[in-house]
């Protein structure tokens, strides 16, 4: 298949991408395939060059080999990778520490030359947490980011610029989160830095946007009079396959992995009001107002709005899950959620009271990303003989897999009488535009290569979705489970979810 091209052409700046913990799995899985997907588009810079920096010693060479054996599959051949590759360069250093910077810097100043790249410098923070701050007040204390400060700069008409890309989990509740911020506010300015979200890369959520601003059709009925209630899944049929440690460390489960992050971001987007323009800052003031909009629970109603679940051992897809418990780097007394579902409120003019439920888990029957908007039922009804075989009216947004927008409504059977029947029209995305979606890194990189924020998190959301969820993990704290396992692998989840659906005469959409 072809791959899109973008309508708008204008080449991303020239510039040097230093990537701190090149040696992860990140950074080989998807930042240098991303990178060297722009490439072989036309889409990256004209000058650039990569240097990835981690604590384990590889030579260059060492470096290439394995980050083309790491994911082949991504590259045409050994040959195009190598054309590729030739700017990307390692150095073995510890970035936490002022004894590993001169060699950076030395490393820095020698491709920059070698490449003509000048002083434009993008980091990025692809490592564990822990390891933020202490890059990031290294990167302040060595002057890597003096030049590009606007009110030093030297070069006033075109100041080079560095930027950071800072990977999630961005902090692991409110105080941290905003610690985080403030030792970034120390070094960059609030517009040098990407708070990355890879879901907002993903085509189908950068179309919600299209879908609700670009049509006369969905506006009208994107409200609390028309719609019942939104569900917002992203369900995974694998489980942490190996990696427990981080899951039940770092990450922290469900809720602070997937829900308070990638989840609240894409419903930012379904619930926000129309920016005024396409402007980065005008978008982002819509998103930071559904933000701070969201209705903070108290810590009495969390066993009504949440629900945390683990998983046993099951199966998927016929492929045994081992339970979650028994993972290496998991403790076997785990309370650790695999899964999450939480009903949440905007409270603001357009959705009155409308909930929107959220649910991610791990080792579930299917991978799916999808946002249902459920319509409320006509106001009179008409075609009342036949009420109970009526299935609310849908729009379904299909991130993936089977990425496309599909509206469910009622038809008429064909034949005498009146018959009833909920039909689809479906807009599928790889057939109508006979491509492939770019993975959301790519698209991503490239808007932070060119500046652009508007896909990128601001400090307010992040701050304010901690809000929403910090209550919630707090009661889970305070009132450990004894029924975790709650969920077989390979289910659509703990009953539970389904009771705080049934409770409010919902139910969650599992084909
Ligand atoms: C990551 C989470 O952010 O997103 C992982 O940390 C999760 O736990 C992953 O598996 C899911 O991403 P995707 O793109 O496969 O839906």
């Amino acid at each position: 298949m072809p791959t899109p091209k973008s309508a708008d052409a204008k080449k991303p700046d020239d510039c040097l991408i230093v990537i701190f913990g090149a040696s992860g799995d990140l950074t080989k899985r998807k930042l240098v395939p991303a990178l060297h997907y722009l490439w072989k588009n036309g889409q990256a810079p004209e000058k650039f060059a990569i240097l990835g920096v981690s604590r384990s010693k590889y030579t260059d060479k060492a470096y290439r080999d394995e980050a083309y054996d790491f994911a082949d599959k991504e590259y045409e051949s050994r040959a195009d990778f190598d054309d590729f590759a030739s700017r990307l360069y390692y150095e073995a250093a510890d970035s936490t520490k002022s004894e590993g910077w001169p060699a950076i810097k030395e490393r820095i100043c020698e491709i920059q030359k070698k490449h003509e790249l000048g002083a434009n410098v993008l980091f990025y923070l692809s490592m564990a947490p822990q390891f933020f701050e202490p890059i990031i007040v290294q990167i302040g204390s060595q002057g890597m980011v003096t030049e590009g400060r606007k009110f030093c700069t030297i070069d006033t008409h075109e100041p080079p610029w560095q930027r950071i890309v800072v990977e999630k989990p961005f902090g692991s509740d409110p105080k941290s989160a905003v610690h985080l911020n403030n030792v970034l506010a120390q070094v960059f300015d609030e517009d040098e830095i990407y708070r990355i979200d890879h879901y907002l890369g993903k085509e189908l959520v950068q179309n919600l946007m299209v879908l609700r601003f670009a049509n006369s059709m969905f506006e009208p009925i994107w409200n609390h009079r028309y719609v019942d209630h939104v569900q917002i899944t992203a369900s995974e049929s694998v489980g942490v396959e190996g990696r427990g440690s981080y899951y039940d460390g770092p990450a922290g489960g469900s809720l602070r992995d997937m829900v308070q992050s990638h989840l609240l971001q894409v419903a930012s987007i379904v619930a926000m009001e129309p920016p005024i323009t396409l402007d980065a800052s005008d978008v982002r003031t819509e998103k930071i107002k559904v933000f701070k909009a969201l209705r903070v629970p108290e810590p009495e109603d969390v066993p009504n709005i949440a629900v945390r679940g683990q998983y046993g051992d099951g199966s998927v897809n016929h492929r045994e899950v081992t339970a979650y418990r028994e993972e290496e780097g998991v403790d076997p007394n785990s309370q650790t959620d695999t899964f999450a579902a939480v009903k949440f409120h905007v409270d603001t003019w357009r959705w009155g009271n409308t909930p929107f439920y959220l649910r991610s888990g791990k080792a579930m029957a299917q991978k799916k990303t999808e946002i249902v908007v459920y319509l409320k039922p006509t106001p009179h009804k008409l075609f009342r003989e036949q009420a109970r075989q009526f299935r609310p009216n849908q729009i379904l947004i299909s991130v993936q897999p089977n990425p496309g927008i599909r509206l469910r409504f009622e038809g008429k059977v064909p034949g005498t009488g009146m018959s009833i029947k909920d039909v689809v029209m479906d807009f599928d995305y790889e057939d109508q535009w006979k491509v492939e979606p770019p993975d959301g890194y790519a698209i991503l990189l490239y808007d932070c290569l060119r500046g652009d924020q508007t896909n990128y998190k601001h400090r307010d959301e992040i701050e304010s979705s901690w809000d929403a969820c910090q209550p919630i993990l707090d009661y889970w704290a305070e009132n450990p489970q004894d029924d975790l396992p709650n969920y077989n692998a390979g289910t659509w989840g703990p009953s539970a979810a389904d009771v705080m659906m049934a409770k409010d005469g919902r139910y969650w959409r599992n084909d």
